[in-house]
This record gives C-alpha cells, structure tokens and sequence, in this order.
C-alpha cells in the first residue's frame, strides 16, 4: 500500500494495514518530485571524488617538523570528525532516507548517496591521512582515545540518540503496526528532530572540526591533508542545506504551537552540544592556546546550521580567523594536477554553487523534467 502522505491530522493513528499489500513501484526520474531534488542529485553525483584521488605523501615534509603537540590536536580532531561521519554513513542518512514515505524515491537515492560518501568516503580519507603521518599504534591510540573520551561520546550520543528514535518509529509504522503507540505528527515529530540533529552535525559540527586543517591551508601547509578537506567540506555543504530543505518542509506542517515547543527542544539540544564541544575544543586546543579562536568558529558554524534549518542565527556576529576564512575559500587556490587533485578539478561539469541556487518556488510535484 502507498505510505502515509506526509501531513495528516494531529489525532490521526497510524494504522497501516500488515502484511502491507504488494504494490512496489519504481523511482521515475522522468517527472520532478520537487523543484530542487534532482538539482541536490546532479550537484552531489558530479562533485563525488575518492580518497585515493589524493596523493599525501608530499605533506609529509611539513608534518614531520611540527611539535608534537600540534600533531596531537591535528590527529584528534581528525579522529573527532571520523566518528561523526562514521555514524552519518552508517546510521544518520539511511535512518533519514528509509523514514521517507515510499513515494520519495528521488529523495532516498539523493540521501543514500550522500550516505555512501560519509563513511566510505570521508571517514576513508580521515584514515588515509592518518595511515601517512603516523604509526600504527599511535593510530590505535588515537582510536582508543575517541572511544574513552566523554565530551566526544556525549555528542555522538546526543545526535545518534535523534536518529535512534526515528528508526524504531519508521520500523514499527512499517513492519510492526500492532506496536503503533504514536501519532502521525509524533512521527513527523521525531522525523525532524533527525533531520534537525542531521544539520547540526553537517553544517555544524563538521564544520568546526574543519578549523584546524583549515588553519594550515590557509597558511600554505599540509596542503593535500587540506584538499582532501575541502572536498569533504564541499559534500557536507550540499548535505546540510538538502536535509535543512527537507527539514523545513516538515516544520511548517505543524502549528504554531507545536513549533515553538520543537524550536524549545532544538535549542536544547543546541545548548547541549556547545556545552559539549567547548570542552571538547579545549581538550584538543588548549595545550596550543587556540581553545578562544575555535570556539568563535564553532559559534559562527552554529549560526549557518540553525539558518539552514530556518531560524535565525543566535550568536552574535564574530570575526573568524582569517587564516581559516582564507582556507575556506577554494577560489585562491593553485593547483599542480601532477601531485594533487584540487577542488577546481572535477570529473563532470561542475558549477560552483551560490546562495541563489538554492531559492526555489513551491514543489511541483509530478512536474516534467526538462
Ligand atoms: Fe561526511
Ligand atoms: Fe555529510
């Protein structure tokens, strides 16, 4: 049977029927789901790169001269961004996608591409610069800090527990109707709270964790570490403005009073990871005295993840490093195609993308493609 349509009355139980009758259709990429799907499609398959596309070797000359320290907070904070993206690939996006009605074909491949990229391709790359500056057992050590440190588990936990909770409700509205202890809007609820922590982690979280290596490029050092960086920096840009897309679709669905509360929670849960991430900066940067600069870079990446969702930013404008500034502007860049793959060099046709591309009028579901 067709899925439930996404916005139902507040009532409303849920009660697919079970077994569901058999009526499987397939995605027909031939008519629009909405106006910017098959844009998000296009933009994610022609910037899509793999991690040994990138040579590290020539970034060696200036890794193995920096105290150790400074390796030591490169290294974690690599190792920070490998979990997050480890349970994006794994758990995040799929959780997203699968909680999409059957209808949303389109939707589910854009994020389960983004999916594949996560964890196949970024966590990957994280490990690939590890397996080059440093030895094996550091590696595992580094490793095994992650798994014991509760700053780092706490957010995982936080954003983690978001999709949890939506898989169990996708799970049982699907497969198990007998169990169907929530509404429709509990669902879509839940749904948003993913999508929500999904914004946070990718637009966020990410983001933040992008200051160090950052930090280097725009100094001109560890240069192909930094290539790699900005290419991950390229999907998770994509990633976080299509699942706040998504997000918001959602959030008008409810009243005004059922989105103040959701506004209550998403603030809450904001609150929670600052707390969490400042302590987690200053585990990393303190012993460099940088704790004060990346945490202006963690405010300034809260406020595109919170515009991204909708609302407007709620820390007050602050200058970023301009190191960091000029490592994140990809335009200045030079690129030598012998040794590196830069990412002014793409293997389809590619545009740079603009605030404007993402301005879109009202869905027009069922609309041809041209
Ligand atoms: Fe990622
Ligand atoms: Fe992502």
């Amino acid at each position: 049977m067709a899925r439930q349509p996404l916005k139902r009355k507040i009532e409303e139980k849920v009660k697919p029927q079970f077994p569901q009758p058999i009526d499987f259709d397939g995605a027909n990429w031939n008519e629009m789901e909405d106006d910017y799907t098959q844009l998000f499609y296009e933009q994610n398959l022609s910037q899509f790169w793999r991690p040994e596309d990138i040579s590290l070797q020539s970034d060696l000359n200036v890794w193995d001269i920096l105290p150790d320290e400074v390796k030591d907070a490169y290294s974690k904070n690599l190792l920070v961004l490998t979990f997050l993206d480890t349970y994006q690939g794994d758990i995040g996006m799929p959780v997203v996608s699968r909680s999409l009605d059957d209808r949303f074909h389109q939707r589910k491949a854009v994020l389960n591409f983004m999916a594949a990229m996560e964890n196949a391709v970024h966590a990957k790359s994280y490990s690939n610069i590890f397996m080059t500056f440093l030895p094996s057992h550091v590696i595992s050590e580094l490793f095994a800090w992650g798994n014991k440190n509760d700053n780092l588990q706490n957010i995982m936990s936080l954003i983690v527990g978001a999709y949890e909770v939506l898989d169990r409700f996708t799970y049982v509205r699907n497969y198990d109707p007998e169990k169907v202890d929530f509404t429709e809007e509990e669902f879509l609820e839940a749904q948003w709270k993913a999508m929500c922590a999904s914004v946070f982690l990718e637009s966020w979280l990410f983001y933040s964790g992008f200051y160090y290596p950052l930090y280097f490029y725009g100094q001109g050092k560890l240069m192909q570490a930094g290539e790699i960086i900005n290419l991950i920096l390229r999907d998770e840009s994509i990633h976080g403005l299509y699942v706040g897309k998504l997000s918001q679709e959602i959030f008008e669905t409810f009243d005004a009073e059922k989105q103040e509360e959701l506004k209550g929670w998403m603030f809450n849960l904001l609150h929670k990871l600052y707390k969490e991430t400042s302590e987690l900066v200053e585990t990393i940067y303190d012993p460099l005295d940088l704790s004060h600069d990346v945490k202006i870079f963690v405010r300034y990446n809260a406020n595109k993840a919170l515009m991204n969702l909708g609302f407007d930013p709620v820390y007050p404008q602050e200058e970023v490093n301009p190191l960091v500034i000029n490592g994140l502007n990809t335009e200045t860049k030079t690129h030598d195609f012998f040794s590196m793959k830069g990412t002014g060099y793409q293997k389809m046709k590619t545009e740079a993308l603009k605030d404007s591309d993402f301005v879109f009028n009202q869905p027009a579901r069922g609309a041809k493609v041209s």
